[in-house]
């Protein structure tokens, strides 16, 4: 496995990689969800590249940039294990430029749910994920269906600019007990952690009720929040949306996702449920 940092480096070691490429973009501290994408990217393709930057832009003041995981040389070893071929760890100044353009998320979609609770996320997010895309020209790139709202943006992104690498999306990988895994995660105490349990309880719950019949938003929505309330410490949204991420006021199997925000202590948890 090859590793760089810097562009020029990285560029010339992609630009020498014959067939096709898949690339798995992650802001580190590896986990069993990362790994699934890139087994699958190991699968579907020739040559896997994955990056590793914790992208400043993407954070707001006051969020966790600072204290957000970095565990080096762990991921270093899970990439080399997973049969990765380049490993793309760049600092933050061969990735930016001062007073450089940059595209911006769509103003409805990118400053709803995520957007609105973390106004200019999606920017910064977008921002990095062009150059990735651009940097690695990969055939396919591979995104959590965890982060939802990323991953419709990522595809818009991807159409509006006539972007030709594929984006695959994957889905979510969970502990046994149903907590979705989270770099974010480790910040959990043992007894934040079971707290954090509502968060999948309350999905499977939806799931439940859409199973027996109920179609209407309203009445799920507020029987998942009836489970979080006792257990979160600050519920910020539950929200039932289409594919677009249009608010949806029955669910429409086939065509919905249901997203549920939440604190933990000092944690920000998110996660959903894909109809
Ligand atoms: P990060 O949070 O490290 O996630 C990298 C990728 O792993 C994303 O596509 C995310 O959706 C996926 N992922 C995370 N947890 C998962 C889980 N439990 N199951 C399946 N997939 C999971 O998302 C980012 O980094 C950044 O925003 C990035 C796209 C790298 C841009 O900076």
């Amino acid at each position: 496995m090859k590793v760089e940092r810097s562009y020029e480096e990285f560029v010339t070691v992609r630009d020498a990689l014959t067939g096709s490429i898949g690339f798995v973009p992650t802001m580190g501290a590896l986990h069993e969800g990362h790994l699934s994408l890139i087994r699958r990217a190991k699968e579907e393709n020739d040559h896997v590249i994955v990056s590793i930057f914790v992208n400043p832009t993407q954070f707001l003041e006051g969020e966790d940039l600072d204290k957000y995981p970095r565990r080096e040389e762990a991921d270093r070893r899970i990439c080399e294990l997973a049969g990765v071929d380049l490993l793309y760890m760049p600092t933050t100044d061969q990735i930016y430029e001062e007073d450089e353009l940059s595209i911006g998320a769509p103003k409805i979609r990118g400053y709803i749910l995520e957007g609105a609770k973390r106004p200019g996320h999606f920017d910064g997010m977008l921002q990095v994920v062009m150059k990735l895309l651009n940097l690695s020209r990969a055939d396919r790139a591979y995104f959590g269906k965890k982060d939802a709202q990323q991953l419709v943006l990522i595809r818009q992104m991807v159409r509006t600019y006539f972007m030709r690498t594929q984006i695959v999306p994957c889905e979510i990988v969970r502990d046994p007990d149903g907590l979705a895994l989270s770099s974010r995660n480790l910040y959990l105490s043992d007894e934040e952690r079971r707290r954090a349990l509502s968060l999948s309880r309350s999905l499977k719950r939806a799931a439940e009720m859409i199973q027996n019949g109920e179609r209407k938003s309203e009445v799920i929505r507020r029987a998942m929040e009836g489970i979080l309330e006792s257990e979160v410490d600050r519920l910020e949204y539950v929200a039932i949306v289409d594919r677009e991420f249009r608010p949806l006021e029955r669910v429409e199997e086939g065509n919905t996702i249901i997203l549920v925000a939440a604190w933990v202590g000092k944690t920000r948890l998110i996660d959903n449920l894909w109809l």
